[in-house]
């Protein structure tokens, strides 16, 4: 944790500038060396989660604004990593999915050795409930997502989807991919799907 902070020290007087903080450029591969020594401290099997896979890659490199010809390819590819139920059912219960959209737990070096089930982190994103006032905007509203939809099953499989692997329908999406990433588990998924998706939620109330 102390090399940490000297990470976040030389952070302030290597790549984000001081008395002309405005003018100064960061430049990739200061900031790359910092990252690396910032994780080189972190628990063993976090090793590679700075190792960018070829979506991000391409997400990096286009600064989110890939060809048309490497979306698709994005989308080919990510498509293929969306895992279902065995049982085919995509629904879970809406209550448990309303306690991982709050949750911005797991992954983090204080949530080491982890205690609790991880969260989606949701409303860091997005408005879900008219309940929760506290929320982010960086994704669109949700609210009523399901209504307004008439629940329709194919949303609701194109929900699973998102969830599970935003960039298959939006490349380089800033929406992290719960599922392919091992964030979330299916079940868990079930459950937000069922936030958004059922009748009986708040969000669609
Ligand atoms: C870091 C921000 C972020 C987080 C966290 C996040 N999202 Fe998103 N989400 C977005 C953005 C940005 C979009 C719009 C771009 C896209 O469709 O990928 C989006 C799109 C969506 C959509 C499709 C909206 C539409 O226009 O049809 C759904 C559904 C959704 N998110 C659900 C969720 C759920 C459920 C969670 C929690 C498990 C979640 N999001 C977490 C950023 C986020």
């Amino acid at each position: 944790m102390k090399k940490i902070l000297i990470a976040a020290a030389a952070c302030t007087a290597l790549i984000c500038g001081s008395a002309s903080a405005q003018e100064t450029k960061v430049d990739p591969l200061h900031v790359d060396v910092l990252m690396k020594f910032a994780f080189s401290q972190a628990p063993k099997d976090w090793a590679g989660r700075t190792d960018q896979d070829e979506t991000m890659k391409v997400c990096s490199a286009t600064r989110n604004a890939p060809s048309a010809e490497q979306a698709t390819a994005i989308m080919t590819r990510e498509k293929t990593k969306i895992k279902y139920p065995e049982d085919g059912k995509l629904l879970g219960d809406w209550k448990k999915g309303e306690s991982f959209a709050q949750s911005g737990y797991g992954q983090r070096f204080t949530d080491y050795p982890p205690r609790n089930p991880n969260g989606g982190n949701c409303y860091a994103c997005h408005q879900m409930t008219t309940a929760e006032v506290s929320y982010g905007t960086v994704g669109p509203s949700l609210l009523e997502y399901g209504k307004i939809r008439k629940f329709a099953e194919a949303d609701v499989k194109a929900v699973y989807d998102k969830i599970y692997n935003a960039h298959a329908a939006f490349p380089c999406s800033l929406m992290p991919r719960f599922g392919s990433n091992g964030v979330l588990t299916i079940d868990q998924i079930k459950d937000l799907v069922a936030l958004v998706m059922s009748p009986e939620s708040p969000v669609n109330k």
